[in-house]
């Protein structure tokens, strides 16, 4: 068993319960776990040591909400939304026809690609969702290529209605046919509950029969426009509503009753020039907040936890501490997992060591790489 010391952090973001942020600090990692934390002074004697000289450590990012297995590119698209055209749901059909003519090495290649610069921006835990492929049998080849890359895979079979079909029969497919084929892979399940994708009645359908087999619930809700999506994940217990840009009042009082956590993508926001989700009227109501890339190739094409931390402070009207616990904890709490997202004693050691005195930098500093150093399990990755 080696046990390793990173010692002389500047600031250690662990969220412990009796001191979250410390200062002069030093984390011990034994078997892939912390070990223990505590003053620089009193650190314990160890087989290696990492030196963070002075600079700042916090959990490893966890990006709850990725569409990370895409084929083609939507540059252009992305071009004439500058030029003044709005973002439409319908785009994702583009990204459908690329993805199924993509071979499976492709998409493996791509994703893996992806998931290696967000491990080197310091995420450690992705979220990857399925939607581009919308029949049985490329939904099931997207989530098994996501396998390649996290354990956390939704089925977004729900995504939009494919050309050719009734909204009818797909959502039958959807039920039926296609959780049959990602059984044992999809770990949880998404639907898209907005205009020019799927109604309440719709995405319910889907949610339940996702919840029937045991699956977790996320749902993209309000992105383009007010809507039911928001309390529709409340009446259903989904871990998540995700997006939460257009809320209502009542919106945001059922997902603090329901304890839903709220994923915002203010990335999203800053590609399609749309407005921003209300992240500080979330918070002061007491919803829990999680940030996320939403990495995609419509809405998204980032994969940087930092750029989305720096957003939501400019943007959201959060503390940078605020963000940086939504884009840790908030994204382990949207994925229901309790040993990620903080560095308490018998977490799994997940972290990253900032070029940076303290975590106010990722906003401070925008577009810089500040992620020094990333360990997963323990395990130095950057
Ligand atoms: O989260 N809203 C639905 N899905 C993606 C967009 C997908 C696309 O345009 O390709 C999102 O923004
Ligand atoms: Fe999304």
């Amino acid at each position: 068993m080696t046990a390793l010391l990173v010692d002389r952090i500047g600031t250690l973001v662990s969220w412990d319960d009796d001191q979250p942020v410390r200062r002069d600090a030093a984390l011990l990692v034994e078997d892939g776990k912390v070990a223990w934390s505590g003053a620089a002074s009193a650190a314990p004697a160890a087989d290696e040591r990492l030196d963070a000289a002075g600079r700042c450590v916090l959990p490893g990012f966890v990006d709850s909400h990725t569409h990370l297995v895409f084929g083609g590119d939507r540059g252009e698209e992305f071009a004439a939304r500058l030029a003044g055209t709005a973002y439409a749901a319908g785009g994702i059909r583009t990204t459908v026809a690329a993805t199924r003519v993509a071979s499976t090495a492709e998409l493996l290649e791509r994703t893996r690609w992806l998931a290696a610069e967000a491990l080197r921006s310091g995420t450690t835990t992705l979220e990857v969702k399925s939607g581009y492929g919308l029949t049985v049998e490329d939904e099931r080849r997207c989530l098994q290529v996501a396998a390649d890359v996290t354990p956390h895979r939704t089925f977004l079979g729900a995504h939009v209605v494919p050309e050719g079909t009734s909204a009818t029969a797909y959502v039958d497919l959807v039920c039926g046919p296609m959780l049959d084929a990602v059984d044992g892979l999809a770990t949880a399940v998404d639907a898209f509950c907005e205009e020019g994708a799927f109604d309440a009645e719709q995405c319910r359908a889907v949610l339940s029969a996702g919840a029937a087999r045991g699956l977790d619930l996320h749902v993209h809700a309000n992105q383009l426009g007010p809507g039911a999506g928001a309390q529709l994940a409340a009446e259903l217990g989904a871990a998540s509503a995700d997006h939460c840009t257009h809320l209502t009042d009542d919106d945001v009082g059922a997902l603090r009753d329901a304890e839903v956590v709220a994923v915002l993508v203010p990335a999203a926001e800053f590609s399609t020039r749309s407005a921003y989700a209300p992240g500080r009227r979330l918070l002061d109501a007491g919803v829990a907040v999680a940030l996320a890339t939403d990495c995609n190739p419509g809405t998204s094409f980032t994969t940087s936890m930092p750029f989305v931390v720096a957003l939501a402070c400019r943007e959201l009207g959060l503390t940078p501490l605020e963000a940086v616990r939504a884009a840790t904890l908030g994204g382990a709490a949207a994925l229901r997992c309790n040993d990620i997202g903080h560095l308490r004693v018998g977490a799994r050691a997940d972290l990253v060591v900032l070029d940076a005195p303290s975590p106010v930098h990722l906003a401070y500093r925008p577009g810089v790489d500040l992620v020094r150093t990333v360990l997963r399990a323990g395990e130095v990755v950057r």
